[in-house]
């Protein structure tokens, strides 16, 4: 490991807003599920999660641009997420957190109904079929969601990756689920939408290899996904 990750990681375990549960914490039950808006923020705010935020930038973003609501970035990188945690820091911000985790656990973090809103940006694609359950939009990972997500929340997805959009379409459809909003090129729409103006440091790469970026958002209802 090099001396400027360990470093990232050091600091990381010094920020007040940056958690990262072993096992053994989850098991005895993480102390802020079901309490992040009483205990943390302070507020009865509504809680936006971004799923394998990398560096942050969409997270702290958004952030800034809506005061008025919470933002908790999560990813398993700690010297990626450190940006953020970083920037989160530098800024004083208020209304953000990030929780080094697998999104696999994410009901062991959360509770019931307390997770408003969910972004996922630029998601591993995990092309080859037998690892079609490790994608951030598969059938599987929304009945994670559903654990604790609100009525009404809204999921939203940026990918550069058309067979991965493609395939959240699919799902969404046979799962009887509401597409809201779809695009297959962001910049035919405002630069002022959150979808087009934050632009994450994969999106970036991709953007620079000529790729067209994708958005689309949908409910995540009630009904079984499985
Ligand atoms: C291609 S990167 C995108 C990072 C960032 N959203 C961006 O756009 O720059 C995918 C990120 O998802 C994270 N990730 C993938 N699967 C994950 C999982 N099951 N749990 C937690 N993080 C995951 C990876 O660690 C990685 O940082």
């Amino acid at each position: 490991m090099t001396k400027k990750k360990l470093q990232h990681f050091a600091e990381n375990a010094t920020f007040p807003h940056f958690f990262q549960p072993g096992f053994e914490l989850l098991k005895k039950g993480f102390p802020l599920k079901g309490k992040w808006k009483n205990d943390f923020f302070h507020n009865n705010h509504p809680l936006v999660v971004e799923l394998g935020c990398g560096k942050g930038e969409f997270t702290t973003g958004l952030a800034t641009r809506y005061p008025e609501k919470n933002f908790i970035g999560i990813d398993l990188k700690g010297a990626r997420m450190w940006r953020g945690a970083k920037t989160a820091h530098e800024s004083r911000m208020t209304n953000v957190a990030f929780v080094r985790i697998q999104v696999e656990l994410i009901a062991d973090i959360f509770a019931p109904e307390e997770v408003d809103e969910i972004w996922i940006t630029f998601p591993d694609p995990f092309p080859e079929k037998p690892k079609t359950k490790k994608r951030l939009t598969s059938p599987q990972f929304m009945e994670r969601y559903r654990q604790v997500a609100s009525t009404n929340t809204i999921i939203h997805l940026k990918t550069d990756n058309t067979s991965f959009f493609d395939y959240t379409l699919g799902v969404i459809q046979e799962n009887g689920l509401s597409l809201l909003f779809h695009t297959y090129d962001v910049d035919q729409h405002s630069e002022n939408s959150d979808f087009v103006s934050i632009k994450t440091f994969y999106e970036e790469k991709f953007r620079q290899k000529g790729e067209k970026i994708k958005y689309l958002k949908f409910l995540l209802n009630n009904t079984s996904c499985e």
